[in-house]
């Protein structure tokens, strides 16, 4: 992780993660398993409601899947959520490539906040969990987002992640199309 670390304290997966933004309580970020599986639906398809430009995915079809669907992701990525008390409001994942050759890398994807509890320093407490667990397997992050998300691509520049390129076109939504920023950053 990128910066430095000083300040309140966030609990994940039985480490201590020290982030260096005071969020009015800290969240505690663990990764989320099959049983998870009701909580993430949840904040997945609110994400998808909320902030539709920001994910490649649709809540329509993802709203129609069954809830085994929702656990399945869980066990062939690694997602991340952070809960404040009972309520999880925010979540991030990464998958590791599956190819001979790319297997050394990881495509970050589906971080949210929910919007209440943004600003407190959420997903940086998530980004510092993925990519504490990340290191432990992997070489590389690569992940993209839509041009214009300025919170998210600053989230991502603060830890460490650069911008090699941007592809044109990359999503064909209702409304047009969205260039997305394409970042990586080796672990
Ligand atoms: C992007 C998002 C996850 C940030 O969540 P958050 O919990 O509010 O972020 P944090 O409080 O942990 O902020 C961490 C860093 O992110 C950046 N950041 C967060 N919100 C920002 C904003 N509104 N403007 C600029 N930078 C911002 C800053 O670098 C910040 O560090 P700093 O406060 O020390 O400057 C949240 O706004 C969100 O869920 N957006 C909609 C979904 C989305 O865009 N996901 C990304 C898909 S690729």
């Amino acid at each position: 992780m990128s910066g430095n670390l000083s300040g309140p304290i966030s609990h994940w997966a039985g480490m201590t993660l020290t982030i260096d933004k005071a969020p009015a309580m800290p969240a505690v970020i663990r990764r989320l398993v099959a049983a998870d599986a009701q909580d993430y639906r949840t904040i997945r398809l609110a994400a998808l409601a909320r902030d539709p430009d920001a994910f490649g995915s649709v809540y329509d079809i993802e709203v129609a899947r069954p809830l085994s669907a929702f656990a399945e992701r869980l066990a062939s990525s690694t997602v991340f959520g952070a809960f404040l008390g009972e309520r999880i409001v925010g979540m991030a994942g990464f998958k590791t490539e599956s190819g001979p050759k790319d297997c050394h890398k990881a495509f970050v994807w589906g971080l949210y906040v929910r919007p209440s509890a943004r600003g407190q320093g959420v997903a940086a407490a998530l980004m510092a969990a993925l990519i504490a667990e990340a290191r432990l397997s992997v070489e590389q992050l690569t992940l993209a987002v839509v041009e214009g998300n300025a919170a998210a691509i600053a989230l991502y520049r603060r830890f460490g992640f650069a911008a090699y390129g941007v592809e044109p076109r990359a999503l064909k939504t209702e409304t047009g199309y969205r260039n997305e920023v394409l970042m990586a950053r080796v672990l």
